[in-house]
């Protein structure tokens, strides 16, 4: 529903030189794609003339470094492409992060070699969501340890930032009978009360104050890093759960250990293993986390977010086209 359509307006295509054919193109996935999502990918890169390179799971960033030393395009999901990345990606004209977060490429870095960087938004939101609600489910029967747990109907839901993701929580929580509350920065109210799915708050500590559940879908950026703080979480009412599927970057981590080592109502579960997760742990039947973030790790997801990858990497060759690109 709210996928980016794909095709390329006129005014996108820019005065890029045109790379017609014969590209190659590098999948480096430190966690692969499904098997599914790559014969997907090889398949638009092969129909539009150019090869597939592939190096999964990689544990040293050298073999990283050396793959990409040939490579006129790159697929990465939460890989960093630091400087050094770039640096030894002699061709390299265009990088497309299979996903929405981009603060895992040097856009700086891109930009100054005349690369292009871009995102695919929205191709692998319902997966997060969906993570998202089942984390929910999970935690308040009590990681189903088989004591009495509640339910999700009739509690209120607060989403941080209302964008592809936040919005599929919002749809999927409305079927769960939650009532759902958001604030975005970049939205006003009118936009977000529009949208049918959820009723905008004046700010963000108005969603931790009004709501049962917060979960968080801010992008780590300067202003967000740290964001979620000792203030703020504290100002949910007894029994509120912190969910985190955005970055573990927007968590203040010593301010969040303190407040729920005073506060022994609070729930914190994440899809994003913090740096402190061992002593998040001591807080027994009040912590989760995956051991791998998870939130875009369906075939499903892989295959919309691969293979929209491949498209825009074969219309940038094709036509110069740069929607989406995060680094004008
Ligand atoms: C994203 O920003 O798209 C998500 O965090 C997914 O990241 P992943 O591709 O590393 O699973």
């Amino acid at each position: 529903m709210w996928l980016q359509p794909h095709s390329c307006h006129w005014s996108l295509v820019t005065g890029h030189k045109k790379y017609k054919r014969n590209m190659k193109v590098l999948v480096a996935t430190e966690k692969p794609f499904a098997k599914v999502a790559v014969d997907g990918i090889r398949e638009v890169v092969e129909k539009n003339g150019h090869t597939l390179a592939l190096l999964e799971k990689y544990t040293d960033v050298n073999d990283f470094y050396k793959a990409v030393e040939d490579a006129d395009a790159l697929i990465v999901r939460s890989d960093k492409v630091t400087k050094e990345v770039i640096d030894h990606a002699k061709n390299l004209k265009i990088v497309v992060r299979a996903g929405a977060g981009y603060d895992n490429l040097d856009l700086e870095a891109c930009t100054a070699r005349g690369i292009v960087a871009m995102n695919t938004p929205g191709q692998n939101s319902n997966a997060v969501a969906e993570l998202v609600m089942g984390m929910l489910v999970y935690c308040v029967r009590n990681f189903y340890n088989g004591k009495s747990g509640s339910e999700l109907m009739g509690k209120k839901l607060g989403i941080l930032a209302f964008g592809n993701v936040g919005r599929n929580v919002a749809r999927i929580a409305k079927g769960f009978g939650m009532d759902v509350y958001a604030f975005d920065a970049f939205l006003t109210a009118d936009q977000i009360n529009a949208s049918g799915l959820a009723t905008a708050v004046a700010n963000q500590e108005a969603l931790f104050e009004t709501c049962d559940v917060v979960s968080l879908h801010i992008p780590a950026t300067a202003e967000t890093k740290q964001s979620i703080n000792y203030a703020l979480v504290n100002k949910m009412h007894k029994g509120g759960i912190l969910v985190n599927s955005a970055r573990k970057e927007v968590i203040n981590e010593p301010e969040l250990l303190k407040l729920m080592a005073e506060r022994t109502d609070l729930k914190y579960i994440t899809d994003i293993m913090p740096d402190a997760d061992a002593e998040f742990k001591a807080f027994e039947g009040r912590y989760f986390a995956t051991p791998k973030k998870m939130g875009a790790q369906t075939e499903e997801a892989n295959i919309n977010a691969g293979i929209a990858a491949a498209n825009q990497i074969s219309d940038f060759f094709a036509t110069g086209c740069t929607k989406f690109q995060v680094n004008k």
